[in-house]
């Protein structure tokens, strides 16, 4: 079997190489200059050319807040770059696994989201995510879309990078007390992708094509979240106790971060493929042990 990874230099993509290495899956990782997937004829051509039983989308304009002042390029990437991976992937017999966002939901409802929920995007980001669902769904009938949520690595812009820096570096953590999900290390979600791709490569019915949810398990606050990166990067020796600070979304300004519970129920992934939930924590101890390795390597 062979995947190729578009997007592959981001989080979640550098761990899809790492994982896909750690099985020995044959696997071509194509980062943003490689191939710029809001180029449809390059995206044909790279297909056409490798020919992959299945590609994994991990290209997007991921910044929740920056994409509310630029929605065309948020758009052209996370709906017509998935719209252009959907067409070639049909094309030429391939599967397309799309990852998709928490925030195609409106955040509103009490109970966690399930795949038989109806999505209601409130921000430029989970709108355009929604379409790029929808246009693969439309083009490429081999699909697989994975929702998840709060993705964290030790590569790249994220919450859990910007919080240690700042206890690192002494500042005061922040994180906002209204905002509710699940935490989902990037490893972890790399090696529930893989697993999924093996089931449907060794499954001679097309039935486990679809919708998923993936989030690691255990909802908490950003607050809670800031909290225990802290605890934890201190019990690592990566950084001396600092104080975290308990805000508000209001307080951000930003009208793509509002008060929202966004947490995926994972039980349709675990009763179609057998795959279970893996715990937050323990994904934070892999990325501190991540950032403490490239110290060493530094
Ligand atoms: N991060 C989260 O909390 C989160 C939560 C739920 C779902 N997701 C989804 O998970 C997936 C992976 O996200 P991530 O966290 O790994 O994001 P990321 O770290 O921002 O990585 C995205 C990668 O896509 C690349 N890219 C941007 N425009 C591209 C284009 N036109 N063609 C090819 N590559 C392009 C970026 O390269 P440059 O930096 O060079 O532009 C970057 O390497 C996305 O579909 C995202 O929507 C993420």
């Amino acid at each position: 079997m062979k995947v190729l990874i578009t997007g592959a230099r981001g989080q979640v993509g550098t761990a899809l190489t790492a994982a896909c290495t750690e099985v020995g899956i044959q696997h071509l990782g194509l980062g943003h200059r490689e191939l710029d997937i809001t180029d449809g004829a390059a995206v044909q051509a790279v297909l056409a050319r490798e020919r992959p039983d299945f590609v994994i989308n991990a290209a997007a304009f991921s910044d929740v807040a920056v994409a509310q002042g630029e929605a065309n390029l948020c758009y052209a990437i996370n709906r017509d770059g998935a719209a252009n991976l959907a067409q070639a992937c049909e094309a030429v017999g391939a599967g397309l696994l799309y990852l998709s966002s928490d925030y195609v939901f409106d955040g509103l409802q009490a109970r966690p989201y399930t795949e038989k929920d109806k999505p209601n995007p409130r921000n430029v980001y989970g709108n355009s995510k929604l379409e790029g669902e929808e246009a693969v769904r439309e083009y490429c009938s081999r699909h697989l879309v994975l929702r998840t949520s709060w993705v964290f690595s030790a590569e790249g812009n994220n919450f859990f990078m910007r919080s240690l820096e700042r206890a690192m570096s002494g500042q005061p953590v922040k994180g906002v007390n209204d905002q509710i999900s699940c935490p989902t290390w990037a490893g972890h979600l790399a090696i529930v992708c893989v697993a999924m791709l093996q089931q449907v490569h060794c499954n001679i019915e097309p039935n486990l094509w679809g919708t998923y949810h993936y989030s690691d398990r255990g909802a908490t606050t950003r607050y809670e979240f800031a909290r225990t990166i802290v605890a934890q990067a201190v019990q690592a020796g990566l950084a001396s106790e600092t104080q975290v600070q308990a805000i508000e979304s209001a307080d951000l300004q930003n009208r793509a971060e509002e008060a929202r519970q966004s947490v995926l129920s994972s039980d349709h992934l675990f009763f179609t493929f057998g795959i279970r939930q893996r715990g937050w924590r323990q994904g934070l101890k892999s990325a501190l042990e991540a950032v403490r390795q490239g110290q060493r390597a530094a």
